[in-house]
């Protein structure tokens, strides 16, 4: 199978998973410095110190991107390099570092995707309250601005957020991501203001002509067990009402905002519970719903789900009240992550159809397994087939209409997995971080055919 002429091949990381050089430059702290340094928080007490070095790497990574034909990568910026404290001044090494880290994109003919937020929130700005704290919301565009002012020149592709429900809900609500906030009612204002931050900086990067702007969302179909393996199997009304409440806490409550400015019912009935919905201001939707050229999709497994009489809300779903999250019939990742590859499809032919005015990337795919290096090789038949299995899905989402523009691995290089630490490895390149040596695992050997043919 071919896909199209222009489908758009890559891969992905983000800047605290990586980059390491945590002290160099002026960089200033991020809320992961501290809560990975906070013992208990990560396995194995890991830090992302170091990660995989490529903060002084990135020449032999981006060469490495080539030899895999890679036509894009995506990064992110970590907004601590840019700003120390989150406001104010712009340190000038700090962006120095992206700027070479484009060029040798472009000298090597490889498109940049710059994420602006993947999670590393100066320490400074949650000293004063963090995402829960509206005043970030426009600290965050004023970085947005401050980046574009440095690489517009040569950046067409930026997204504002990565995983806004993943920032607020697993950062303010169950704690387990930084700040390690739990607080529901923290969580959704947090929300909120994550996507206030995104319609202002939208609107910025906009203003100074950037080419593509795109919100990155971690997705999923949410389904009832048995539609797991039978995509037909007709869910009964209570199971079918908890799938429509997770779907409009994960994946509406994010879109609907920013394609049509409007808030679920269900958002608000879970704000209302949670100590109100005066954060939501006259006129916040309205910024929010800021142009959009794509939205960014990063999908794992599907969410299933089923009615649970009298459960409390999960810690990281204000408003699930009454549901159960049910495992899946299916085989697991080393994330233990169910995989169910039509999921992929199914998600994408629904959003085409949901927000049939904006485009869609897969910007994220991906699967942890217990690698094992054998004479300098890795065989990872688990990733080969995993990936093999989701990309036939994304051909297939194509086929059924779904305006897909590419397919964005995640990820490039074995990295700091957050609360796990860098036992899980998502990499189709392998790390060693005794010797920072990379060695390309049979995946990436496999993807680079995929994407020199175009196709599977
Ligand atoms: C989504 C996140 O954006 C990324 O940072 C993370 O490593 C992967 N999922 C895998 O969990």
């Amino acid at each position: 199978m071919i896909f199209p002429e222009d489908f758009v091949w890559g891969a992905a990381t983000a800047s605290y998973q990586i980059e390491g050089a945590v002290k160099e430059d002026g960089r200033g702290q991020s809320i992961w410095d501290i809560f990975s340094h906070t013992p208990g928080k990560v396995a194995d007490g890991d830090t992302g110190d170091v990660a995989c070095d490529h903060y002084h790497r990135y020449r032999d990574d981006i060469a490495l991107m080539r030899e895999l034909r890679l036509a894009a990568y995506r990064f992110s910026v970590a907004w601590p390099r840019i700003q120390p404290d989150g406001e104010g001044e712009i340190n000038p090494r700090g962006l120095a570092f992206y700027d070479r880290l484009v060029d040798e994109l472009l000298t090597s003919g490889i498109s940049p995707y710059v994420t602006l937020y993947h999670w590393d929130l100066p320490q400074a700005l949650e000293d004063r309250g963090g995402w829960t704290n509206r005043d970030t919301a426009y600290r965050f565009a004023d970085y947005a601005q401050a980046v574009h002012d440095k690489l517009g020149d040569r950046v067409t592709d930026w997204a504002t957020l990565n995983e806004p429900w993943v920032a607020a809900f697993l950062g303010y609500g169950n704690g387990v991501h930084a700040p390690g906030r739990r607080d529901p009612g923290e969580a959704l204002r947090s929300a909120h203001h994550l996507l206030l931050g995104h319609g202002l900086a939208a609107r910025r990067l906009r203003e100074s002509g950037a080419g593509s702007i795109m919100l990155v969302v971690n997705s999923a179909p949410v389904l009832t067990p048995a539609q797991v393996n039978d995509p037909s199997a007709v869910a009964g009304e209570a199971d079918a009402a908890a799938a429509r409440r997770i779907h409009a806490l994960l994946t509406r409550q994010f879109l609907d905002p920013a394609v049509y400015g409007t808030y679920p019912e269900e958002v608000l009935a879970a704000a209302e519970r949670n100590g109100g919905t005066a954060h939501i201001q006259d006129g916040d939707l309205e910024l929010i719903n800021a142009p959009l050229d794509l939205i960014g999709i990063n999908y794992y497994n599907p969410c299933v789900v089923e009615a649970g009489p009298g459960l409390p809300a999960d810690a990281a779903w204000p408003g699930s009240e009454g549901v159960r999250f049910a495992p899946a019939d299916a085989p697991t990742t080393a994330m233990g992550w169910p995989i169910v590859p039509d999921g992929l499809s199914r998600l994408l032919v629904r959003l085409s159809k949901d927000y049939p005015q904006v485009g869609l990337m897969v910007t994220e795919n991906g699967a942890a397994f217990d690698d094992v290096v054998e004479d300098g090789r890795v065989h990872d038949d688990d990733r080969v087939a995993y990936l093999d299995g989701h990309l036939r899905e994304v051909h297939r989402a194509i086929e059924a209409g779904a305006d897909l523009r590419g397919y964005l691995v995640w990820s490039l290089l074995d990295n700091f997995e957050w609360a796990e630490g860098y036992r899980r490895r998502f990499g189709i390149v392998h790390v060693d971080y005794a010797t920072q040596e990379r060695m390309p695992k049979d995946s990436a050997l496999w993807y680079r055919d995929v994407i020199v043919r175009n196709g599977l």
